[in-house]
C-alpha cells in the first residue's frame, strides 16, 4: 500500500480511537504526500470535536474546493455556526439544502436564524427538517424558540414530542434529558401550570445551574399568588439540590417569613444565622430597595448593603440612563457611547440630548473575545452593517483601541460630559477609560451598563473601572443603579489628583 494511504488509516484508526491531535497528526502526514478529500475531511472532523471551529472551517472549505458536495456544506455550516459566523452559516446550509434536501442541515439552519433573531424563519427550517425525519433535538429547538416567542402551549407540545422520541429512543442512555425538561418547565410555567412547572423541574436529572433563574422566577410567582405550602416545598427541595447557591436558602427564609409561620421553622432559620448566609437572608428580609430575585449572588447583596444603600436605586435600565442624562452638568463636553449593536441606548439618548452630537463607537463584529458562557467572542456581531440613528448621532465603526485616539487627536473638545459605558468586557472598558483619562475631568459622568449584580460582574466592567480609579488617583460618587440583574450603574467623578 503507498504511505499517504497508510497514513490514512492511521489517521482513521486514531480518529474512531478518540485520539484526535494523533489523527489530525497523521492525515497531515498524508496530505503531504497527496492531497486527498478523505483526509481534509477527517482533519475537519477532529478539530470540530476538539472545538476548533475556526480551523474546521478552513479544512472544509478545501473539501469543497476539490468537491462541491452538501456532506461538506452541511459540516461548514456548523464549523461557522460554532465559530458564530451567522450569515456564512445561513449560506452554508442553504447550499447544502440546495444539493441535497436533509435534515440535519434544516436544524443547523434554523439554530443559525434563531441566533440572528429570525424566530419565524427558524421555526420554518426546524418543521422542514421534522418534515424530513423527526428528531428530538429539532423539537427540543422549536420548542425554546416558542418558548422565546411565549409561544407556550405550541412550545409544550414540542418539548413532549421531543421527550417521548428520546423515550423510545436506542440512544436513550446516551441522551440528557435535562435541558428538554428544563424547557418544558418553562413552557408550564408560562402557562401557569406551576405544579406541573415543578415536577418537571425537578425530574430534570441534572439541570445546568444557570437554570436557577427559572426556580426563582417559579417560586416567586407562587408565593406572590400566596401559595405558600408549595413555595416552601419547591425551595426546600431547590436548597437540597443547589446547595452552593446562596439565594435559594434566602428565598426559602422569604417564602417561610410571608408565610407567616416563622415560628414552624425557627430552628431551620436560627441555623442560618450562624452560617454565611445570614447576611444575604438579612438583605432580603429588610427588603432594602430591592426584591428576592434581583440579587444575583452574596458579593452583589453585599455591595448594595454597604457601598450604595444611599444611592438612589431605579426600577430599570433605561431609567438609570434617563437619570444619568439628567445629570449632566459639564456642559458641551463630549457625548459618548462605547457598544452600540443595535443601536437602543444610543437612540435613547440622542433623542433626549437632541442639541447635541452623540457620538457612537462599536466594532459592529461584535465582542472581540469571549464575555461570559453565554456572550462568546463575536456575540452581538450585526456583521459590520450600522443601526439607524438620529441625525446627531455619528458612529464610528472599527475597535476601540484604533478609533478613540484617531477620534481624540480630531476632537477639539477635551473633556467629557457623559460616556456610556456598554461593552460589557472589562479589556475594551480598560481600553476605554485609560484612553480617555484625560477627558475624565471631575463632574464626567459614566454610566456602566453591566457593573455588578450578575454573572461574572467583579471581573469585567467593575474591575476595570475600580483599577482605574486606583492607577489615576480618581474619586467618585454613585449617583443610580438599577434594580434589575447585571445592575447598571452612574457614577460622577468628583475630584482627580
Ligand atoms: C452589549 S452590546 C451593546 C448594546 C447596546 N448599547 C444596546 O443598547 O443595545 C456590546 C457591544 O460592544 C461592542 N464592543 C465590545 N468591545 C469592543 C471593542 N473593543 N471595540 C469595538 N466594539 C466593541 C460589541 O461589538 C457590541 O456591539
Amino acid at each position: 500500500m503507498e504511505d499517504w494511504k497508510k497514513y490514512q488509516e492511521l489517521g482513521l484508526d486514531l480518529y474512531r480511537k478518540g485520539k484526535f491531535e494523533e489523527s489530525i497528526d497523521a492525515y497531515k502526514k498524508s496530505l503531504e504526500l497527496n492531497e486527498d478529500l478523505e483526509s481534509y475531511k477527517f482533519i475537519g472532523n477532529s478539530l470540530m470535536v476538539l472545538g476548533r471551529n475556526e480551523d474546521a472551517v478552513v479544512e472544509y472549505k478545501k473539501c469543497i474546493e476539490i468537491s462541491e458536495n452538501w456532506y461538506f456544506y452541511k459540516a461548514l455550516g456548523w464549523a461557522l455556526l460554532g465559530s458564530n459566523r451567522l450569515k456564512e452559516a445561513e449560506n452554508a446550509y442553504r447550499k447544502s439544502l440546495c444539493l441535497h434536501q436533509e435534515h440535519e442541515s434544516y436544524l443547523g439552519l434554523g439554530l443559525t436564524l434563531n441566533n440572528l433573531s429570525r424566530y419565524e424563519e427558524a421555526i420554518n427550517a426546524y418543521r422542514m427538517s421534522l418534515g424530513l425525519q423527526e428528531g428530538w433535538r429539532a423539537y427540543q429547538e422549536l420548542g425554546l424558540t416558542l418558548n422565546s416567542l411565549s409561544r407556550y402551549i405550541e412550545a409544550r407540545d414540542m418539548f413532549s414530542k421531543s421527550l417521548s422520541i428520546i423515550e423510545s429512543n436506542k440512544e436513550k442512555e446516551t441522551v440528557n434529558t435535562s435541558f428538554v425538561k428544563v424547557g418544558l418547565s418553562k413552557s408550564l410555567e408560562g402557562m401557569q401550570l406551576f405544579e406541573e412547572a415543578l415536577k418537571v423541574f425537578f425530574d430534570a436529572s441534572d439541570p445546568d445551574e444557570k437554570e436557577w433563574d427559572c426556580i426563582h422566577s417559579i417560586g416567586r410567582k407562587l408565593v406572590n399568588n400566596s401559595n405558600y405550602d408549595l413555595a416552601i416545598r419547591y425551595f426546600s427541595l431547590a436548597t437540597k439540590r443547589y446547595t452552593n447557591i446562596y439565594e435559594t436558602e434566602a428565598a426559602l427564609v422569604w417564602a417561610i417569613i410571608k408565610s407567616g409561620r416563622s415560628s414552624e421553622y425557627q430552628n431551620y432559620i436560627s441555623n442560618l444565622v450562624i452560617s454565611e448566609k445570614w447576611d444575604l437572608i438579612d438583605f432580603y428580609l429588610n427588603g432594602i430597595n430591592h426584591d428576592i430575585d434581583h440579587i444575583y449572588d452574596k458579593e452583589s447583596a453585599r455591595y448594595m448593603m454597604y457601598k450604595l444603600n444611599k444611592v438612589k436605586c431605579l426600577n430599570s435600565r433605561d431609567a438609570v440612563r434617563y437619570a444619568a442624562i439628567n445629570e449632566i452638568s459639564l456642559k458641551d463636553g463630549l457625548i459618548m457611547e462605547f457598544g452600540v449593536h443595535k443601536g437602543d441606548s444610543i437612540r435613547l439618548i440622542a433623542n433626549s440630548l437632541t442639541n447635541q452630537v452623540i457620538h457612537g463607537f462599536d466594532s459592529f463584529y461584535g465582542l472581540p473575545e469571549d464575555y461570559v458562557s453565554f456572550y462568546r467572542k463575536g456575540a452581538f456581531s450585526t456583521e459590520g452593517n450600522l443601526p439607524l440613528v438620529p441625525s446627531n448621532v455619528q458612529l464610528h465603526q472599527g475597535w476601540f483601541n484604533k478609533t478613540l485616539p484617531l477620534f481624540l487627536k480630531n476632537n477639539k473638545v477635551k473633556y467629557s460630559s457623559l460616556i456610556h459605558i456598554d461593552c460589557d468586557l472589562y479589556s475594551s472598558t480598560k481600553t476605554v477609560l485609560s484612553l480617555l483619562n484625560n477627558t475624565i475631568v471631575p463632574g464626567s459622568i459614566i454610566i456602566f451598563d453591566e457593573y455588578f449584580n450578575g454573572v461574572g460582574w467583579k471581573e469585567n466592567e467593575f474591575k476595570a473601572f475600580q483599577e482605574y480609579v486606583e492607577e489615576y488617583g480618581v474619586t467618585y460618587e454613585y449617583i443610580f443603579y438599577s434594580r434589575i440583574r447585571a445592575s447598571n450603574v452612574v457614577v460622577r467623578i468628583t475630584d482627580k489628583k
